[in-house]
């Protein structure tokens, strides 16, 4: 039977207009402490790698679980708790959203991507990798995505492999492929180098771990940040990040793995909430994510992480990411004009942090006399010690920058680098 092409007679919807540049004019009245002075001088926050600073909503989401709504979760019949365990629950859901994940079984709140990887490490590692069995990690990671697999390695008798950086610190993906083998168990890598600010491409990575039977973790602390997430699209199995780097509490974080793995993984810790019986015989457990949360969990830091994804959402991931680009462009142009320094970690695809050396200073000594100036930078090896001695130095200076800087923190962090100079010539 012949098929017959009905035209439309609607008018062609017309492209949704852009979303309205970015100003973070717009929105620095949100963040109370980007108002205070430091050193009697304006605050110039340039530490958001290290973490973020807070805008009055999830300051006021978390005083309003204080004042109105605190009980514990999960265990009373009265108004106040059965409220309180909804919100939780939704705050769970919100993280779904936000990462693109299919379940909400598939999120486990923890204290933080460190305890997220440590989880992974003991319980689905404890389990699945054996004597001789590969883990591989990349030059680039954080101490919290090195130690975890050390212990584990060293219990079991499993082996590391570590994917080298060229000198830009960018993963060099074809000693990557070349690692990859029969043996390998897991790759776990970072999303976003928090010392360097190199994004790597994890979906490709993820694709090659897959291929090669291995499963893959992502570590997002440093792109939640900065870059929309699609747990789905990347296709990992494991993804973890910290709630306080993206606006939200201290003490929060979170960890996704694919429903069938979890399922299958066993209890990290035991306690409270995360039975189903219990005798003196035997435990049952319940079923994840409650089988992952043992003792009263971090309530309000749930909740204080909804608000913080709220307000991300509401500003737009994407707008956010084309803005800090800018300033990147903008800070790299004016740090690249001062005699005497390099910046460390020149990655074409990179996130906004700086990392840099003066030939004439100690990073240590550039910190505390830019902290006189009234800017707040990290220095040092950043929880980052095989990156540092990829480059053969003991630390970095590191400006890392959050979608409310501006050109006048990078400018303040210019004239501080200027007195900095005239300390030392
Ligand atoms: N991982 C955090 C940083 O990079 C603490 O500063």
């Amino acid at each position: 039977m012949a098929v017959t092409t009905v035209k439309s007679t609607r008018t062609p919807k017309a492209p949704a207009p852009p979303a309205p540049a970015f100003s973070p004019d717009d929105i620095r009245g949100d963040f109370p402490i980007l108002q205070i002075t430091s050193h009697g001088r304006r605050l110039a926050y340039l530490d958001n790698a290290a973490t973020s600073q807070k805008p009055q909503a999830v300051i006021a989401a978390m005083t309003r679980f204080y004042n109105s709504q605190n009980a514990n979760i999960h265990r009373g019949v009265y108004e106040l708790s059965t409220q309180a365990t909804a919100a939780y629950e939704i705050a769970r859901d919100r993280v779904r959203q936000f990462i693109n994940a299919a379940d909400v079984r598939e999120i486990v709140f923890v204290r933080g991507a460190t305890e997220a990887i440590n989880l992974v490490a003991a319980s689905w590692g404890g389990t699945n990798v054996r004597s001789g069995d590969e883990i591989i990690l990349s030059t680039l990671e954080h101490h919290s995505n090195i130690v975890p697999w050390q212990m584990l390695a060293q219990r079991v008798g499993a082996v590391l492999r570590v994917i080298p950086i060229n000198d830009a610190g960018e993963l060099c993906l074809e000693q990557y492929e070349k690692l990859l083998n029969p043996r390998t168990r897991l790759v776990a890598i970072t999303h976003v180098s928090n010392a360097l600010g190199t994004i790597n491409p994890v979906r490709q990575m993820v694709r090659l771990a897959h291929a090669a039977g291995a499963l893959a973790l992502v570590d997002g602390a440093q792109s939640v940040p900065h870059l929309p997430i699609d747990v789905r699209a990347i296709d990992c199995d494991f993804f973890v990040f910290s709630g306080h780097k993206i606006c939200g509490p201290t003490g929060i974080g979170v960890l996704y793995a694919r429903q069938p793995i979890l399922q299958a993984m066993p209890p990290y810790q035991g306690g409270g909430d995360m039975i189903e019986t219990v005798t003196f015989d035997q435990t049952t457990y319940a079923p994840a994510p409650q089988k992952f949360e043992a003792g009263t969990p971090n309530i309000s830091g749930a909740l204080g992480l909804a608000a913080a994804l709220d307000y991300i959402t509401g500003i737009g991931l994407d707008r956010i990411g084309g803005y800090e680009r800018q300033l990147l462009l903008y800070a790299q142009e004016k740090l690249t004009r001062i005699k005497g320094l390099k910046i460390v970690g020149t990655a074409a695809d990179k996130a906004a942090v700086i990392s840099f050396v003066l030939s004439y200073a100690h990073p240590h000594d550039v910190g505390t006399i830019l902290d006189g100036q009234g800017v707040a930078i990290r220095t040092g090896h950043h929880c980052c010690q095989p990156v540092m001695d990829r480059y053969g130095i003991p630390a970095t200076a590191r400006a890392s920058l959050a979608f409310y800087n501006t050109r006048e923190d990078v400018d303040q962090l210019v004239l501080g680098l200027e007195k900095v100079k005239e300390v030392f010539h």
